[in-house]
């Protein structure tokens, strides 16, 4: 009975709540199958130890299914990632975090937010246009593609205040 209840909550709707240093693996492996460039357990909970960090996570149970992690400095916050597991993906989990984020950035006085988003990202394109991100800049073979071709950095803005 206790493991089907289990089994139940796991797969419910995931919860968001603030991150903590003791998701710092957990985040680094979703990082790590997320993205070209993975961060080790070490540079993520180097992160989350830092004041300036804002960390939000998604958890189903005792599982991380998304997390989107900024810093904050002098009233702009950077984006510096966000993802979400694969199973888990195009049912608006990034959507809930974001907006739940931007909340809490605006809360500790950001009144702007960047960030770096590959230009062949249209998930994530798509994301940033819906909550409000316009395109301030472009950075050309800032990222590499898979092939080893160079893939363009869009620098995406939205101002808060
Ligand atoms: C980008 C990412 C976080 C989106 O997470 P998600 O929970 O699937 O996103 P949502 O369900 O909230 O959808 C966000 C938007 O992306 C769109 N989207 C989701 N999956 C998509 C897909 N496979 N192709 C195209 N658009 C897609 C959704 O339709 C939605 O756009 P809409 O509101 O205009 O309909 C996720 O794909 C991911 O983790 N990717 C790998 C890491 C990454 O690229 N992070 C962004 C770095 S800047």
């Amino acid at each position: 009975m206790i493991g089907f209840l289990q089994r139940l909550f796991v797969r419910g709707e995931p919860v968001l709540s603030e991150a903590t240093i003791r998701d710092a693996a957990a985040i680094a492996a979703l990082h790590g199958v997320s993205f070209r460039r993975g961060w080790s357990d070490d540079e993520i909970e180097r992160l989350l130890i830092e004041r300036n960090t804002v960390c939000h996570r998604a958890t189903a149970g005792r599982t991380l299914c998304g997390f989107i992690l900024s810093r904050l400095a002098a009233g702009e916050a950077e984006i510096l990632s966000v993802a979400v597991t694969g199973a888990r993906r195009g049912r608006g989990l990034a959507r809930a975090l974001l907006n739940l984020h931007l909340r809490r950035l605006a809360g500790l006085g950001a009144t702007a937010v960047f960030l770096e988003v590959d230009e062949d990202n249209e998930p994530a394109r798509r994301l940033y246009r819906r909550a409000g991100f316009r395109e301030v800049g472009r950075r050309p073979g800032y990222y590499q593609k898979d092939s080893g071709a160079p893939a363009t950095a869009l620098v995406l803005r939205r101002d808060l205040a």
